[in-house]
């Protein structure tokens, strides 16, 4: 391997962060407040140590698993994240070509700069679209409706963001940039408010969205065993224990410290799923052992497609499944099902 090739996730931060505008590389790793959740999604796995098994035939490692019933040839996703197409011109139609080829599943966001029908077509296998409420449902309702059309699996409704984040890296540099428009709210009905953002939503929102569409619906953003039990009460179909990669309210858990108190609530009613900070394959090795059915990635999605468009995502992505297969043999746990909450202890002093 030559020098200079990217050899992990790391490498692809560095060579995008020599490749992207200002404005945009600071939106992408900014996080809200002092940053004091962005770093600890990365320190908490530290603390996490591993108790490997030895002497288990680890000849052949299976890494293929479903989410909510689709098939994906590992545990890893695509996040929602934007703006795909301020990174690359292909935007999310690249990230979604080149999860497909690693056969794994994307979820779009409801801001996506290309339509979600657009996406969807290149997608060519399934595909989950996020949702942040508008403040008029008939305009909710006409995405979802879109969603469903085009052959979306589950709606992930985005519940971390009553109001958005202050990211000041962002504040500091937004405006020396042309963004690229949200592609989906050109063809919805035209708001009767001026407002574009999301709106607040609430447990009866859950219970609309849940009536209104016959899709699976999975909330992201849930740190606590509270909103865990309130979610199966609301019998939704999936959880993504995340803080929004450090970008909400700083000072909040890292996801995976929040992870164990959240599978215990949900006592297996529902799937639980884990982003924020997972760069190694050793990190979702260790979601997988407290108890997450499969991690998402955000922001090293990005830094592949800045690096390489669908075929830098398409790496990204390899390299992450390559790592998990070789934790796996190294940990002797050749399956998903092998990988219980015995693989990991607490390390205290990091
Ligand atoms: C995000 N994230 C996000 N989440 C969401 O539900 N809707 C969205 O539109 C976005 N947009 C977005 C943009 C950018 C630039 C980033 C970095 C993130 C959050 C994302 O889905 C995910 O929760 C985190 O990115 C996971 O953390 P890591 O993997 O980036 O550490």
């Amino acid at each position: 391997m030559g020098a200079g090739q990217p050899l992990n996730l790391f490498d692809y931060e560095a060579l995008a962060e020599a490749r992207l505008p200002a404005p945009l590389w600071d939106f992408i790793v900014d996080g809200a407040g002092d940053r004091i959740t962005l770093a600890e999604n990365r320190r908490a796995f530290d603390r996490i140590g591993i108790r490997p098994r030895m002497l288990v035939d680890v000849s052949r490692i299976d890494t293929a698993t479903t989410v909510l019933g689709s098939p994906v040839e590992a545990p890893i996703l695509v996040a929602p994240s934007g703006p795909h197409g301020a990174i690359h011109p292909h935007g999310e139609l690249a990230t979604v070509e080149a999860a497909a080829r690693a056969g794994l599943l994307m979820v779009a966001t409801s801001g996506s700069n290309r339509t979600i029908e657009a996406i969807a077509a290149a997608a060519a296998r399934p595909l989950w679209m996020q949702l942040y409420l508008l403040p008029e449902r008939p305009r909710t309702e006409a995405l979802v409706r879109r969603a469903e059309a085009s052959g979306c699996r589950a709606i992930v409704l985005t519940v971390d963001s009553p109001r958005f984040g202050r990211k000041e890296r962002t504040l500091r540099s937004e405006d020396d940039f042309d963004w690229p428009a949200p592609a989906n709210m050109a063809d919805l009905p035209p708001p009767t408010a001026p407002s574009l953002r999301g709106a607040p939503a609430t447990w009866a929102d859950v219970d609309w969205l849940r009536a209104i569409t016959r899709l699976p619906v999975v909330l992201k953003g849930l740190l606590t065993a509270e909103d865990a039990a309130l979610a199966v009460e609301h019998e939704v179909a999936g959880i993504v224990v995340s803080n929004h990669g450090g970008r909400q309210l700083d000072g909040v858990l890292a996801s995976i410290d929040a992870l164990p108190e959240i599978v215990g609530a949900a006592q297996g009613r529902c799937e639980i799923y884990l982003d924020g900070g997972v760069r190694r394959g050793t990190d979702a090795l260790k979601a997988l052992a407290l108890g997450a059915r499969a991690v998402l990635i955000g922001r090293p999605a990005l830094w592949g497609l800045a690096v390489g468009g669908a075929e830098g995502v398409f790496e990204v992505l390899q390299m992450l499944k390559a790592e998990l297969a070789m934790a796996m043999a190294l940990a002797g746990r050749p399956t998903l099902a092998s990988i219980d909450a015995s693989l990991v202890t607490p390390i205290s002093g990091r």
